[in-house]
């Protein structure tokens, strides 16, 4: 009789236990980790100080890239000790041009290790994407896009769950671009066009179809 009464109760604990974590808001541990991560962190040292010459997809399509024409500024995929070597003694002492800079008294140890965590990912458009995720729609739809991020609550309605979109590309380019309202939407999802580049949005896209778990869904 205990043991066919207590059953039952144990079995609604465990659900009530268990159930909010599966809809629960990020921690703020999870959100932590992913901005601590090097490849996020390098994606904001090679902003500031490398696109210039480099460009964004390290193609050497930069605004500073006129000045050096008849330089290639294009970064091959190479092993990590061959770029920390060039990035901190600077292009002279690997034998190639002289133009690059060293970095070894601009930068700190962990910003070059950052920055070469970022060229392992600089030629993946889609991970390139989910650097800018992290750092600036995390919050709202969370670490892993389902709309469970740490500022969603105060969101209504609530953040996308972007893992179950239904949009396609030409549509996410939109609002991500133009915000919710130039859409017909919520002013809660804002515009980006001003604070992110093309480039940085189309890497996004990219990144987004990575999240979906049912991939055909992008295709309506
Ligand atoms: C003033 C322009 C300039 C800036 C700013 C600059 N670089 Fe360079 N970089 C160059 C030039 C020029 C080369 C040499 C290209 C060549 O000779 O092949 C180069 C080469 C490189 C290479 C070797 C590429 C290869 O495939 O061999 C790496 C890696 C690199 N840069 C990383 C960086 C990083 C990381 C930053 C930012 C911390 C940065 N660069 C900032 C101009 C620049
Ligand atoms: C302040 C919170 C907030 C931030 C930050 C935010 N969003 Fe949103 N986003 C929303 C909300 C809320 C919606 C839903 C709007 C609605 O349903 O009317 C939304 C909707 C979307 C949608 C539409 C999805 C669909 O299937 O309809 C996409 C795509 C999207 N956001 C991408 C992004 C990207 C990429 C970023 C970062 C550059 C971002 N959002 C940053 C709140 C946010």
């Amino acid at each position: 009789m205990l043991l066919a009464r207590g059953l039952p109760l144990i079995l609604v604990l465990f659900v009530v236990a268990v159930a909010p974590t599966a809809a629960a808001e990020d921690s703020r541990e999870s959100v932590d980790q992913e901005t601590s991560k090097p490849v996020v962190r390098g994606s904001i040292v090679f902003k500031a100080y490398c696109v210039l010459c480099h460009g964004e997809r390290g193609d050497g399509t930069g605004r500073g890239a006129k000045a050096h024409a008849r330089l290639h500024l294009a970064i091959k995929p190479s092993q990590p000790d061959y770029y920390i070597s060039v990035v901190r003694e600077g292009g002279q002492s690997a034998g190639i041009s002289p133009y690059m800079p060293p970095w070894k008294d601009e930068l700190s140890a962990e910003q070059i290790a950052d920055v070469v965590a970022y060229l392992g990912i600089l030629h993946d458009s889609a991970r390139r994407g989910e650097a800018v995720f992290k750092l600036n729609c995390m919050l709202c739809h969370g670490v892993h896009g389902d709309g469970n991020g740490r500022a969603g609550r105060l969101s209504h309605p609530s953040p996308a769950d972007l893992t179950r979109s239904t949009k396609d590309d030409p549509y996410k380019t939109g609002i991500i671009s133009s915000g919710g309202a130039a859409m017909g939407r919520s002013s809660s999802m804002p515009p980006w066009g001003k604070q992110l580049t093309e480039t940085e949005i189309q890497d996004l896209v990219q990144y987004l179809k990575t999240l979906l778990v049912v991939p055909s869904a992008s295709q309506k």
